[in-house]
C-alpha cells in the first residue's frame, strides 16, 4: 500500500458481535477549522460530508424513501435485477470494500448473489450509524467477516490488511455519491481507489442526465425532507461548534444547473444577520448563499471516459429502461 496516510493506524478492536471497528474519524478540531474556513470565504461553502451526523444519516435514509427521489429506487432495482451478472463481474471470493456504506441496504442485495465473498469492509464517516449497521449485517451473515472503518474517504486512508488469500479487492461506490465530487475531485478519488483496489475492480452507481423537471423534484421534495437534511448541518454546527444559527432565518435552495450538468444545493440567508460559530462572528447578507453540495449528472460515455482517465478499465454497464441510472463495473488493472 502506498505511503502518505493522513491517519495513524489504530489496532482493530473486536466487539462481541463478529465485527471489528476501526476509528479513523476526523476530529472536531478539523470540523471546526473546515467550517470556519468555508464560512469566511467570499463565496461561502460547507462540505457535504459534514451532513452525515447521526440525524443527517437518518434524514438521508428518509430521502431514499421519498417518491420523488428516484436514484435510490432505480439503483436498488438494477442491483436486484442484475445481481447475477454483477456477481459474475465481481468474481468469486472477493473482499468487498464499500465507500459510504450508510445503512448497508444495497450490499445485502449483492450478498444474496455473490459467490463466497471473503470479507465486507464498510467505510463511512458516520461512526455510530456505521457501528450499528455493521453489527446488524454481521448478525445476519454469520460466516462473513465484517471490518467497519470509520473514515473520511475523500482523503487517503489505510484499508485493513486481510490474511493472504483473502481474495481480490472490489470497491463499491453506490448512490451516485461520485456525483457529489467535482470532475477533478472524482478523478483524484478514483485514481486513489484504482491503486488501493489494484488487481480487482470497483462497482460505481452513477446518476444520468435527464429532464431537469425530474431532477428538480428529486432534490426539492414536497415533504421538505431534503430541506431538513441540509439545514440539519446548521443544527450540527450549533451543537458541536457552539453556533448561534436560527434555522428560521435560513432556507434550503436546490436547482439543476444545465450548463454545469449538476444539481446545486445551497443554504440561503433570509436576512442580513451575524451568526457566531466557535466564538467567531460570521456576517450574512440577505439572499446570500452557502454552497453545500453538487450532484453531477453524467452520460454513460462521459463517466466511462472519466473512469478511464483515473486509471480504471471500464467494463460492464447496466442501465434501466428509462435511462435514469447506471451501474458501472470498472476493472483496476
Ligand atoms: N449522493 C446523493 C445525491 O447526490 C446525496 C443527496 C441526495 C443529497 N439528496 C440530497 C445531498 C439532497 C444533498 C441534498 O443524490
Amino acid at each position: 500500500m502506498p505511503g502518505g496516510f493522513d491517519y495513524r493506524l489504530p489496532a482493530v478492536r473486536s466487539l462481541r458481535s463478529p465485527t471489528a471497528f476501526r476509528d479513523l474519524a476526523p476530529s472536531t478540531a478539523s470540523f471546526r477549522d473546515a467550517v470556519l474556513a468555508g464560512l469566511r470565504r467570499t463565496s461561502k461553502q460547507l462540505s457535504c460530508k459534514f451532513l452525515y451526523d447521526e440525524r443527517g444519516s437518518q434524514l438521508f435514509e428518509a430521502i431514499c424513501d421519498l417518491d420523488e427521489y428516484y436514484p435510490f429506487r432505480a439503483e436498488t432495482d438494477l442491483l436486484r435485477r442484475h445481481a447475477a451478472g454483477i456477481a459474475a463481474a465481481l468474481g468469486p471470493g472477493c473482499q468487498l470494500i464499500e465507500f459510504g456504506a450508510g445503512a448497508t441496504v444495497k450490499i445485502r442485495l449483492l450478498l444474496a448473489a455473490l459467490e463466497r465473498p471473503s470479507a465486507y469492509v464498510p467505510v463511512d464517516i458516520s461512526g455510530d450509524h456505521l457501528r450499528q449497521a455493521a453489527a446488524a449485517l454481521a448478525a445476519d451473515y454469520p460466516g462473513l467477516p465484517v471490518i467497519a472503518v470509520c473514515a473520511d474517504y475523500t482523503r487517503r486512508f489505510p484499508l485493513p490488511d486481510l490474511a493472504p488469500g483473502a481474495g481480490r479487492r472490489v470497491g463499491l461506490f453506490l448512490g451516485s455519491t461520485i456525483g457529489n465530487f467535482s470532475a477533478p475531485e472524482a478523478i483524484a478519488f478514483l485514481a486513489t481507489a484504482a491503486e488501493q483496489l489494484q488487481g480487482g475492480g470497483m462497482l460505481v452507481g452513477v446518476d444520468l442526465k435527464k429532464d431537469p423537471a425530474v431532477l428538480d423534484a428529486a432534490y426539492n421534495d414536497a415533504k421538505g425532507v431534503t430541506a431538513a437534511f441540509i439545514l440539519n448541518l446548521l443544527t450540527r454546527i450549533n451543537r458541536e461548534l457552539d453556533g448561534s444559527f436560527d434555522l428560521a432565518n435560513f432556507a434550503y435552495v436546490g436547482a439543476y444547473n444545465a450548463d454545469a450538468g449538476r444539481v446545486e444545493m445551497f443554504i440561503e440567508s433570509r436576512r442580513d444577520q451575524v451568526v457566531r460559530v466557535a466564538g467567531q462572528p460570521i456576517r450574512f447578507r440577505s439572499g446570500e448563499r452557502v454552497h453545500v453540495e453538487n450532484s453531477h449528472k453524467y452520460s454513460v460515455a462521459e463517466f466511462r471516459a472519466l473512469a478511464a482517465h483515473a486509471g480504471f478499465r471500464p467494463e460492464n454497464v447496466w442501465t434501466d429502461a428509462m435511462n435514469l441510472f447506471s451501474l458501472h463495473y470498472l476493472a483496476a488493472p
